[in-house]
């Protein structure tokens, strides 16, 4: 999406594509969005979707697909062992990656499982720049530990630093001396950083990183899940990627890493994953837990149309016209809600928009899960479901005590090709009125918390009857039919 110039009007966000199939929605009075917030247990991810307006949870398979991702879908082929699709598949990824050996999983996850169980043993260590929920749960419940180590600013919510996700090289240097090198199963580096806010990872980084890493011979892992949206800010934020092609810049990260794995909910604009692995040796190593978890090798779970789908996706991920219509969405909502005084995360960065509700609801301690409070507010006023992203989020501590999270966000996902400006200006709206009343909300306490990933599927209730007193609040602006 090149910057379109406008004559008279303020220029936004221009869409390069149109709409030719939808989707009708539906927007439920504010009482009953409340009386569906306490069905839901007050967690977003029991939300129907049926009861929800704008579903911006995440971007993860829930991208539209295009018209050329659809044809690809009809012309699979259909084989237990030997698929051509897979060989397609492949195939385009060693164009774009430069790697030829694939290991396919059924989502980002299954890459995880499959790395760690191959590498991390009781005792290890895995160093990230930021941890994912995921990757650090199966790191953790193959008995390692995550170390990370994102610049100090990576942690700041508001700044100008343009790559958030860029790795300390002095605490990597430390942490290196301090586990040893060889108790260190792999590093790994997320691109688009997710848990901070989207944040991108520079491409100088990704080199100073791994070269250090090599150096002490430490095995080095890309999470590219989020790597278009990372692509976006390495062309438009780094002085030597300006002149490079996204697929240019694609190859410039990749070369660093021995691995790379990502989830096809995101790259790909599918449904899916692959571990691309360098060395044969390697990938031979990790070659029979494919059929024992997910699959056999030339399908890995996937449903072979997705695969089809995620080949044409691949291709359109290296568009720029296609990449860049996220972050420009994501910074003109942030822009709107910074100008009205929301603090958010700054810069804007991929993913999503991300409200710091450590600062927007400052009066709830983070044992009452601000963000997760926050999240359910915003669905009761206005139907919209984000993901808390702070303390929720975390596991609990061998002793059972809290793991407060560094940072309390609550994500607005801005899933690919879905949403127009005018409802992500709706959205917008709903979190300033939010703003304006953030002393009614209060805090939650779980009644079911499961001991690991608990944000999927514990359930919580509100501290005091804020909720109520929130949506009459609401009523009260809006009427009850909003
Ligand atoms: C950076 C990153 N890695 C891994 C994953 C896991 O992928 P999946 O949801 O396909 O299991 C995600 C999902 O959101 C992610 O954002």
């Amino acid at each position: 999406m090149p910057e379109i110039k406008f004559y008279k009007n303020t220029p936004v966000p221009l869409e390069l594509h149109r709409v030719e199939i939808v989707k009708q929605l539906s927007l439920l009075p504010v009482k009953e969005r409340l009386t569906k917030m306490k069905e839901a247990g007050f967690n977003t991810f029991k939300l129907h979707n049926g009861d929800i307006f704008m579903d911006m949870l995440t971007d993860s398979g829930v991208n539209a697909m295009s018209n050329k991702q659809l044809a690809a879908m009809m012309q699979p082929d259909d084989a237990y062992a030997g698929s051509e699709t897979f060989f397609r598949m492949q195939d385009k990824l060693n164009e774009i990656f430069g790697i030829s050996r694939c290991l396919p999983a059924h989502q980002g996850r299954a890459c995880e499982n499959i790395l760690a169980t191959r590498f991390v043993k009781p005792g290890n260590c895995v160093i990230m720049n930021y941890h994912f929920t995921t990757a650090k749960a199966h790191v953790t419940r193959n008995g390692g530990h995550v170390e990370e180590l994102v610049k100090d600013e990576g942690l700041k919510t508001e700044s100008d630093l343009p790559f958030k996700g860029d790795m300390d090289l002095d605490k990597l240097k430390a942490c290196i001396k301090k586990e040893g090198a060889d108790n260190i199963s792999f590093l790994r580096m997320e691109a688009g950083t997710n848990l901070i806010g989207g944040q991108p990872v520079s491409l100088k980084n990704f080199r100073d990183v791994t070269k250090i890493a090599k150096e002490h011979g430490i095995l080095t892992v890309l999470d590219a899940s989020l790597l278009q949206d990372n692509l976006f800010f390495n062309k438009t934020r780094e002085a030597e990627c300006k002149n490079m092609t996204i697929r240019e810049i694609t190859r410039a990260i990749a070369d660093c890493f021995d691995i790379v794995y990502f989830s096809a909910r995101k790259f790909g604009l599918a449904r899916g994953g692959a571990i691309l692995v360098r060395d044969e040796d390697l990938f031979h190593s990790m070659e029979d837990l494919v059929p024992m978890f997910e699959g056999f090798l030339t399908y890995g779970g996937m449903s072979i149309r997705e695969m089809e789908a995620m080949t044409v996706g691949f291709d359109e991920c290296m568009e720029m016209d296609v990449i860049s219509q996220a972050p420009q969405f994501i910074k003109w909502c942030v822009d709107e809600l910074v100008d009205y005084g929301v603090p958010m995360v700054t810069p804007a960065g991929g993913l999503g928009a991300h409200i710091n509700a450590m600062e927007f609801v400052k009066h709830i301690p983070q044992e009452e899960y601000p963000a997760g409070a926050l999240v359910c507010a915003l669905y009761i006023c206005g139907g919209i479901r984000g993901m808390e992203r702070g303390t929720l989020s975390e596991e609990r501590e061998p002793d059972g005590s809290e793991r407060f999270a560094s940072v309390e966000l609550v994500r607005l996902a801005m899933p690919r090709r879905v949403f127009t400006l005018s409802q992500v200006s709706y959205v917008a709206d709903r979190v300033k009125w939010l703003f304006d009343h953030r002393e009614m909300i209060g805090g939650l306490r779980f009644t079911h918390e499961p001991a690991t990933l608990r944000f999927f599927t514990g359930r919580l209730e509100a501290t005091s009857d804020w909720p109520e007193k929130l949506a009459k609040a609401f009523e009260k602006d809006f009427g009850k039919d909003c």
